[in-house]
């Protein structure tokens, strides 16, 4: 691959349009080529094309701004939750959310990306995060249908990812999953003590899982035909099935669960097609979509204020467990001096 020798061309017009790579470089690409045809994992020091590396910094940042913003809505009901029980759930669900999003900025830093300027770009207004949170919660029972269907379609969408090939992702994935499976069960036995309760409450619950279906079916994405990165992200080993697929999955979950619920899907179009081997479900307005990622969703400047004004509130614990940490660096350098010295 590296120019020069006799195959060097000998005027500007017979050169390539685009430039060779340096040999270093070419063996990189060798070695990475050779990591994704054996299905191996890319680690952070291994040589990587520049455009596997930004779509990788693209995608975890965005998973990690959905999981940081996505508190919010379910920390709306925590001093609502009816009962001590729900109460305490929930914030441990909550706090597991911000806990995935340390994972995966995490995991984002090791791209040489830092955690301030994603931190950044997301209270500017200029990152994405799931659409799914800019929806409000408006009863106790969209805690349920949150957890049955948003952590559910979560859990379609990540366990695939666990075999992400770059390793840190894959690996952060891994926990994440483990956790997501404990927030559909909350958000289910919620919906199935609702439907079980009095009229009202199970008329709630229906209302909730009314709401939250179509939002929910979208998080995986739009159309396959629609969805401009989806190719290369699977040629690349860290996408393993197209959105269309994991939707179609997803709804033959809750086509099932439904039923152990006693309650209804609002959408009379679901099925399961014998030929094809897959569920099909009713049309999803994607319009709707497109504007709630355009930032004009119900909620979507709401959601962007709170962060910002939390992380402004939050200005003086960063400074001050940096100041904590250096004072711990300077005492450990100066009890090493000591060490040596004696
Ligand atoms: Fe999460
Ligand atoms: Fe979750």
């Amino acid at each position: 691959m590296q120019q020069g020798g006799r195959s060097a061309p000998r005027n500007a017009a017979e050169a390539p349009v685009v430039e060779a790579l340096s040999a270093e470089d070419a063996a990189g690409l060798e070695n990475f080529d050779r990591i994704i045809a054996k299905d191996s994992r890319v680690e952070p020091r291994d040589w990587m094309p520049e455009a596997y590396r930004r779509s990788l910094v693209r995608q975890i940042s965005q998973h990690a701004h959905s999981e940081i913003i996505g508190m919010q809505p379910e920390a709306n009901w925590i001093t609502r939750a009816p009962s001590l029980k729900r109460k305490s759930i929930l914030m441990a669900k909550v706090q597991d959310e911000a806990g995935h999003g340390l994972y995966l900025y995490s995991a984002a830093e090791t791209l040489g990306t830092t955690r301030d300027d994603m931190m950044d770009a997301l209270v500017a207004g200029k990152a994405r995060y799931s659409s799914i949170f800019n929806y409000p919660t408006v009863t106790w029972a969209d805690m349920g249908a949150i957890g049955w269907m948003v952590d559910g379609a979560a859990i379609c969408n990540q366990v695939p990812l666990c075999r992400a090939s770059y390793g840190p992702y894959g690996r952060a994935m891994v926990r994440v999953c483990k956790e997501e499976s404990f927030h559909q069960r909350q958000g289910f036995e919620i919906l199935l003590e609702l439907a079980n309760g009095t009229p009202e409450q199970r008329a709630m619950a229906q209302d909730a899982v009314n709401r939250w279906y179509a939002p929910s079916l979208m998080m995986f994405g739009p159309p396959d035909d629609d969805s401009p990165n989806s190719k290369q992200s699977m040629a690349w080993n860290i996408k393993r099935f197209s959105n269309d697929e994991l939707r179609s999955r997803f709804v033959g979950m809750l086509a099932e669960q439904v039923k152990v619920l006693g309650l209804e899907l609002p959408d009379d179009q679901v099925r399961f097609d014998a030929d094809t081997k897959k569920w099909e479900y009713g049309p999803l307005d994607w319009e709707e979509f497109k504007e709630v990622l355009a930032g004009r969703g119900p909620c979507n400047a709401q959601r962007l204020e709170r962060r910002r004004s939390a992380h402004e509130d939050g200005a003086w614990v960063r400074e001050a467990a940096a100041a904590y940490a250096e004072k711990q660096a300077a005492q450990h350098t100066a009890a090493n001096a000591q060490k040596a010295a004696a």
